[in-house]
C-alpha cells in the first residue's frame, strides 16, 4: 500500500493513468478537464487513504457518516466529477458555485476558471466546510471561498453565478438556484426522478430550465430544508422486496402483490435488443404514471423468485395486484441480449402487454443516447401532464425525440 507520506513521486503518474482511464470511459472529453484532473493532487484531500484507491477512476471515499452509519459526505468518484465538469463547460473567468464541499472538486473548478474566475463552495455541515477549507489551503487553493449554509436558500450576499454545480442528490430545484444563476448560466444537478438519479445540465429558457445533457449518477442525499425522504413501500415479508415511488398517494396492494409472486410467472420476449439500460430506465419511468422502481433482496434472486434485474432495481409497472418488469436473455437473433418481460398476477397478460408496448416504442423511436429533453417548469407556470413528475417547487417534464 502506498500512502501519502511516500506518495509525492508516484502521484503524477497515478494521475496520468487515471486521466487516461477517464478518457477511455468517456468521462473526460476535453483537454481542459484533463489538465485540471492531472494538476490537482487528489490524494491530499483524503490523506489517510491508499493511493491506489484514491486514484482509481470509479472510487468514492466516504468522509462522514451519520449515527445510523449512512454516508452524509464523500469524496465523489473522479468519474462522476469529470462527467459533471464536462457537462458544466466551465471556461476561464467564470464565477462558479459548488453546492456540497470537500475541497477536491472545488480545486478542479479553480483550475478551470483560472485566476480571473471565482469559486464559492457551500456546505451545510460546518465540520465538512472546515475540513475542505484546511485541505484547500494546504494545497494552495486559498482563493476558493468556502461558506457554511443550507444551499436550499442559495448563498446570500453573492452575485449571480455562471455555473452552479450541485454535488449532493437533489430531489427538487429550489427557486434560489434559478435566481442565483446568471441569465446565460448553466446548472448541473444530480436530480432524483422516481427513485433514480441523473446528473442534468440545465440552461434557462425564460422561467423554465431545459436540459442540454444528462448522465447516470448517484450522490449522498441533500440535507436541510430541501431534503426529501423517498418512500419504499415494503411488499415482501420483512422488506425482502418493495417498490420505491415519489407518489405518497399511490395505493400499493401489498398482500395481492405478495400473492401474485407466488403464482406462475408469465414471460414474454420483446424481440428488442437490450442495451443502454440507463436510457431505457429513464424512458420507462417517465412514460407511465404507474411505473416505479422494484427492488428485491439477493436471497429472492438466488431462490429465482425474481430475475437478477430486480436485485439492482428495475422499473416495474404495477396495476392493483399485478406487476411486470424486464430482464434480459442472451439471444443471438437480436444481436446479443434481448429484453424479456416477466409478469405476475391476475392481470399479468395486460401489464406485460403494456410493458412490451413501451419497450418496443423505445426500441423503434428513441433507442440512442440523449434522446430525452428534460424540462423543469416552476410552480405557477403551465406544465404538461404527459411524462410529468411533480416536485415541490415545480414539475419535471420529459419528452423523447
Ligand atoms: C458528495 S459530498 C460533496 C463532495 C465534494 N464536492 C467533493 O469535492 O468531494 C456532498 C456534500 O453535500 C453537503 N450537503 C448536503 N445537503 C446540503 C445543503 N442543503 N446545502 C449545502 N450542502 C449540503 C453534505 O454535507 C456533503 O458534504
Amino acid at each position: 500500500m502506498t500512502t501519502v507520506r511516500d506518495s509525492e513521486d508516484f502521484s503524477p503518474a497515478l494521475r496520468a493513468t487515471m486521466v487516461n482511464d477517464l478518457r477511455a470511459m468517456g468521462a473526460i472529453t476535453s483537454d481542459r478537464v484533463a489538465h485540471a484532473v492531472s494538476t490537482v493532487p487528489r490524494h491530499r484531500f483524503v490523506p489517510d487513504q491508499p493511493l491506489e484507491a484514491v486514484y482509481a477512476a470509479d472510487h468514492a471515499v466516504v468522509i462522514k457518516r451519520d449515527d445510523q452509519g449512512t454516508a452524509t459526505s464523500s469524496l465523489s468518484s473522479a468519474h462522476i466529477q469529470s462527467v459533471m465538469l464536462e457537462q458544466a463547460e466551465i471556461t476561464p473567468g467564470m464565477r462558479v458555485l459548488e453546492i456540497g464541499s470537500g475541497g477536491y472538486n472545488a480545486a478542479l473548478i479553480a483550475e478551470l476558471v483560472g485566476d480571473d474566475g471565482a469559486v464559492v463552495s457551500v456546505d451545510i455541515d460546518p465540520q465538512i466546510a472546515d475540513r475542505a477549507r484546511a485541505c484547500l489551503n494546504s494545497v494552495g487553493y486559498e482563493r476558493v471561498k468556502v461558506v457554511v449554509g443550507d444551499a436550499e436558500h442559495g448563498v446570500p450576499g453573492e452575485d449571480a453565478f455562471d455555473r452552479i454545480i450541485v454535488t449532493a442528490g437533489a430531489w427538487d430545484i429550489p427557486p434560489a438556484w434559478r435566481t442565483q444563476l446568471a441569465p446565460a448560466g448553466r446548472l448541473v444537478v444530480p436530480l432524483r426522478l422516481k427513485g433514480i438519479t441523473r446528473s442534468i445540465a440545465f440552461e434557462t429558457e425564460g422561467e423554465e430550465l431545459t436540459s442540454v445533457s444528462y448522465r447516470l449518477s448517484g450522490f449522498v442525499p441533500m440535507q436541510g430544508d430541501g431534503q426529501h425522504h423517498e418512500r419504499v413501500y415494503p411488499v415482501g415479508d420483512h422488506g425482502s422486496w418493495g417498490l420505491r415511488t415519489d407518489d405518497d398517494t399511490f395505493d400499493i396492494a401489498a398482500s395481492e402483490l405478495r400473492a401474485a409472486l407466488e403464482r406462475p410467472r408469465l414471460e414474454q420476449p420483446s424481440g428488442t435488443v437490450f442495451d443502454l439500460p440507463d436510457e431505457l430506465e429513464l424512458f420507462l419511468l417517465a412514460s407511465h404514471p404507474q411505473m416505479m422502481m422494484l427492488h428485491a433482496r439477493p436471497t429472492l434472486i438466488e431462490q429465482r423468485a425474481f430475475a437478477a434485474s430486480a436485485g439492482r432495481g428495475v422499473p416495474a409497472l404495477v396495476r392493483g395486484g399485478s406487476f411486470a418488469y424486464r430482464t434480459k436473455r442472451e439471444n443471438a437473433d437480436v444481436g446479443g441480449f434481448e429484453t424479456v418481460v416477466i409478469a405476475h398476477g391476475p392481470a399479468a397478460e395486460q401489464v406485460a402487454a403494456e410493458y412490451l408496448g413501451l419497450l418496443r416504442c423505445w426500441a423503434r423511436d428513441h433507442r440512442r443516447r440523449g434522446a430525452a429533453t428534460i424540462r423543469y417548469i416552476p410552480v405557477g407556470h403551465l406544465a404538461p401532464t404527459d411524462g410529468a413528475i411533480s416536485k415541490r417547487h415545480g414539475t419535471v417534464a420529459i419528452t423523447w425525440h
